[in-house]
């Protein structure tokens, strides 16, 4: 069964708990600043994003104290204008734990995680070294809500990068050697190291392709059995055809490479059929395969890559 509510009819409590956990994982922002005094400060933040490139923006989200006093981070950036994201990676992770904790007044957070300072080009903020990446930053504009709460959108003036990071030459960050931590909910933390990639596509290339599932019903594991079981005099068919008209066609070794692409790792949307000279390439739809180990075994349906003598028997 779903669940929704509304979330005015919510304690604020409540609200964070569920924004929290659903907005997951958030990068965290290990804000460096320094009051009139020049005491330089450290805290999290990870209601922290990119906003822009044009100007180039981020966003961080300042909540008071429970005591409703503006924390030292608000506070400081109130006074000078300016402060230092450092981003934090799991070397970097138990250090940003650590300038969390409420320290009495005078005591530095930078020196109790046993960080070192570097300092800033374009502000009067210094940056943490052992950060991965630094970004100087200027405030451009803070937006009350409520009396507790800020939303503060600062410029990036700079970048500084650890070294190895980033290639110079292309701007490219190189992405197996950068391994940031995102914030989860309460005291849960994500490393970032399982990656996918999905290439984006223009409308055109998206229309070009035959689907299947055609269906929200085909979608999910044990579509092919679920497919096959409502369609599969139809596929069968299909299948028929289509391998009939390859063993009748002369296959180029350009052309098996093709077709080998078409039953690629990432699965099988479509079959490339040749019927014949001067014919159209037809593609007929398949449920989603995965090759090998997925290819279905019912009678009709074989491996012509794998030279499956069943494919020439139509
Ligand atoms: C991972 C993490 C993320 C946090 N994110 C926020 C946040 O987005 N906004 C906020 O007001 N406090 C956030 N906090 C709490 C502040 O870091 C904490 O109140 C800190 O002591 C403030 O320090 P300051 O008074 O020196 O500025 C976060 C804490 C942690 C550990």
């Amino acid at each position: 069964m779903s669940f929704t509510v509304a979330l005015p009819q919510l304690e604020p409590r409540e609200r964070y708990k569920l924004l929290c956990a659903t907005i997951v994982p958030r990068p965290i922002a290990l804000v460096t600043s320094a009051g009139r005094d020049g005491v330089v400060n450290a805290a999290p933040f990870s209601f922290f994003n990119v906003f822009s490139e044009d100007p180039p923006l981020i966003v961080l989200g300042l909540q008071h104290k429970p005591d409703k006093a503006p924390k030292d981070t608000t506070r400081n950036i109130a006074e000078t204008g300016a402060f230092v994201v450092n981003l934090v990676d799991e070397d970097l992770a138990k250090a940003m734990n650590v300038c969390a904790v409420d320290f009495p007044p005078g005591m530095s957070e930078i020196e109790a995680a046993g960080l070192e300072i570097l300092p800033g080009v374009d502000v009067q903020v210094p940056r943490i070294a052992q950060a991965p990446f630094a970004l100087e930053c200027r405030r451009e504009v803070a937006l009350a809500f409520g009396a507790h709460r800020e939303l503060l959108v600062g410029e990036v003036l700079r970048l500084h990068a650890r070294d190895g990071l980033i290639d110079p030459e292309r701007l490219r960050v190189d992405t197996d050697a950068y391994h940031p931590v995102g914030r989860l909910f309460g005291d849960g933390y994500a490393r970032q190291r399982d990656r996918f990639e999905l290439k984006r596509e223009k409308y055109e290339e998206w229309a070009s392709k035959p689907r299947w599932p055609r269906s929200s019903r085909d979608r999910g594991s044990g579509d092919i059995e679920a497919a096959l079981a409502r369609n599969g005099d139809r596929l069968r068919r299909q299948v028929r055809i289509s391998l009939a008209n390859q063993a009748t066609t002369r296959t180029s070794p350009a052309a098996a490479a093709r077709s080998e692409n078409a039953f690629g790792r990432e699965g099988l949307h479509g079959l490339g059929s040749q019927r014949g000279r001067g014919d159209a390439r037809r593609l007929i739809a398949l449920p989603r395969l995965h090759y090998p180990d997925r290819w279905p075994t019912i009678d009709g349906l074989c491996n012509p890559l794998a030279g499956d003598r069943r494919c020439a028997v139509a």
